[in-house]
């Protein structure tokens, strides 16, 4: 397979004086295309910032980042927010969706900074729409939505575009039982079809039924393994 993300001693200090954080200490990973990881740990281990540091929204302290091969340090930042643009869905714990736009609307607005015309904008926000079953919501706005169909939206305007990266941080952190298992299963459909998903979980059921997680403990790799359970035997099979 070939290499999508290659992370060598990677180190995030917030702050660096007085005050300073460890987010990140010297992790070191790589993820292939079309893989699907999950990675754990306790609240405050790091798993946002690197998820931030993935997804190019911030630089680290210290450390290499290649992302498909390309050393991520020496892009301006015009450069990054193509690679983000053209590359990555996504999805955050607090759905960011604007509150005076509906459902349709918001899916079709980093669309638009995606230089795509009005036509195609609105054909692959109905087609997105449609994939997570809410094409009978999708002139309300967030305020007249239930939090999992808000989440659902923000993932139909993450994977609108046809990313072939998805980075889900705790998709599923605000949704009753129900919601979640929805949610997983559109993440794994999009596994299934190509796409590279990293999804960040405080579940342990959830990450249970994702082939590989890697555990951050403290801003390190505390495990990086592959599971074998019942789940994602199943999963496999079913593929
Ligand atoms: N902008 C910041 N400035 C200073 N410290 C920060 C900043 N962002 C995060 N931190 C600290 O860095 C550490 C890692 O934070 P991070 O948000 O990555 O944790 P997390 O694993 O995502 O936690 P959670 O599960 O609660 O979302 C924490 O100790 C946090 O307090
Ligand atoms: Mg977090």
């Amino acid at each position: 397979m070939d290499m999508l993300i290659q992370v060598q001693d990677l180190s995030k200090i917030y702050n660096p004086g007085e005050n300073e954080v460890r987010a990140l200490d010297h992790v070191s990973l790589e993820i292939d295309r079309g893989e699907f990881v999950a990675i754990i740990g306790h609240s405050g281990s790091g798993k946002s910032t690197l998820m931030n540091m993935l997804g190019c929204l911030d630089v680290p302290t210290s450390g290499q980042y290649y992302l498909n091969g390309q050393d991520v340090s020496v892009l301006t930042d015009n450069e990054l927010s193509d690679i983000r643009n053209r590359e990555i869905g996504f999805i955050f714990q607090g759905f960011n969706l604007i509150a005076n736009l509906t459902a349709i609307e918001n899916v079709e607005l980093p669309l638009i900074y995606r230089g795509i015309g009005k036509r195609q904008r609105h054909e692959l926000a109905v087609e997105a729409l449609n994939l997570v079953g809410l094409s009978h919501r999708m002139d309300h706005k967030p305020s007249q939505m239930s939090g999992g169909q808000q989440q659902r939206v923000a993932i139909a305007r993450a994977v609108a575009a046809k990313p072939p990266v998805i980075l889900a941080d705790e998709p599923t952190g605000n949704l009753d039982s129900k919601s979640s298992a929805d949610i997983l299963k559109m993440l794994k459909e999009l596994h299934r079809t190509g796409r590279t998903v990293i999804l960040i979980t405080h579940d342990n059921d959830i990450a249970a039924q994702v082939k590989r997680v890697i555990r951050i403990k403290d801003g390190y790799v505390e495990a990086d393994y592959f599971n074998k359970s019942e789940e994602c035997v199943e999963n496999e099979k079913a593929e």
